[in-house]
């Protein structure tokens, strides 16, 4: 297979962990015969540096013109102080509606060899966890109208949240199809008590379910939700929810997993044309020093492999990579335990390349 990828390293430890996955890329491609192109391109902050706008037209065309977007991190101190239209996070909302990916899919597994670094209770945790959070990427309140009103009393802000029936209807139907190829229940979080667009999510997402008789359906209140997730999370298989609510829940889950820098993710589409980054951010304050864990960016390689090029053996493998190494006890700082050898970025990367 010829595959066109477009890389956006963007800010903080985003390079430094977009080249360990690189490295994943090309040693799939040699031992299974594919090539990979690469183009690197800006957003945010790096962009915003280099061209004065968190996400030039350059990189959208980059983007659309490759079959699969692999991304870093964006953001950072550096960039705070700016307006909201200019901070470079905009650059990640510009391309997720940009490219159309109102999907976003956030495997919440834990390690059995990472057990030590959930900070839950053994026996909350059992034999470990697996959820996949759905996250809706292209509406609700990160994209309703905001603002801000001036009264003689002060300012004041707003933004909006707002839900089509059809952009739940989409986000419900994969909710349901991937809950058909696991345990076959979904979960979906609204706040439903209320807000007018949760009972509206909550209307249609039952109308969806008629379709799939033999997935098991409960709703649950955001804020509930994120109790039962420390209480019990072995209660959930899919959780289907908003882009906010979403966004909160999945660092929740990450969490539970150990770190959050074990955490891939997969924004999707209508076609197989998908944006794959880790669900962390750009953490500033360990960039450049070798210290950031690659991992959560090669499992986000493997979601690629297997959702935008259908290429299930590939992904397996580097899934399996990252298995072996974490058996032989290496760990970055995010996820070492007592016993474990600890390493750097960079040597995650070569001992998982080797693996494969
Ligand atoms: C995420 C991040 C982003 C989000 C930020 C960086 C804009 O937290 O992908 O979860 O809120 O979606
Ligand atoms: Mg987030």
């Amino acid at each position: 297979m010829d595959a066109k990828i477009a890389v956006v390293p963007g800010d903080g430890i985003g390079p430094d962990i977009i080249q360990e996955a690189k490295l994943v890329l090309d040693t799939i491609g040699t031992k299974f015969g594919h090539r990979f192109t690469y183009t690197d391109t800006l957003a945010g902050g790096a962009a915003l540096d280099a061209v004065g706008e968190p996400l030039p037209e350059e990189t959208m065309r980059i983007c659309k013109e490759s079959d699969a977007v692999l991304l870093g991190a964006v953001g950072g101190p550096k960039w705070d102080h700016l307006e909201g239209s200019k901070r470079p996070e905009q650059a990640l909302l510009g391309l997720r509606a940009g490219l159309g990916l109102y999907a976003n899919l956030r495997p919440a597994i834990l390690y059995k060899q990472l057990i030590d670094a959930c900070p839950l209770r053994p026996e909350i945790i059992g034999d470990g966890l697996d959820i996949c959070v759905v996250r809706e990427l292209t509406g609700g309140i990160y994209f309703g109208e905001r603002g801000r009103r001036e009264y003689p009393s002060g300012a004041q802000a707003y933004d909006t949240m707002a839900y089509s029936e059809s952009e739940v209807r989409r986000i419900a139907i994969l909710g349901f199809e991937i809950a058909m190829k696991r345990d076959k229940k979904v979960t979906s979080v609204d706040k439903a008590n209320i807000l007018e667009s949760s009972r509206l999510w909550r209307s249609v997402v039952e109308e969806v379910a008629k379709a799939y008789p033999e997935v098991t359906l409960n709703h649950m209140y955001v804020d509930n939700a994120a109790m039962q997730l420390v209480r019990d999370p072995h209660q959930f298989d899919v959780i289907v929810t908003t882009n906010m609510f979403g966004d909160i829940l999945s660092d929740e889950a990450s969490m539970i997993t150990g770190s959050i820098g074990m955490l891939p993710s997969a924004s999707m589409g209508e076609g197989s044309f998908g944006m794959f980054e880790p669900i962390h951010g750009s953490a500033p304050d360990i960039a450049g020093q070798d210290k950031a864990n690659p991992i959560a960016t090669i499992l986000s390689v493997a979601m690629m492999l297997r959702y935008s090029f259908g290429l299930l053996k590939e992904a397996e493998a580097v899934e399996q990579a990252v298995n072996t190494v974490l058996d032989g006890g290496y760990r970055t700082g995010d996820i070492m335990s007592e016993g474990m050898r600890s390493i750097g970025t960079s040597e995650m990367g070569r001992l998982i390349c080797e693996a494969l």
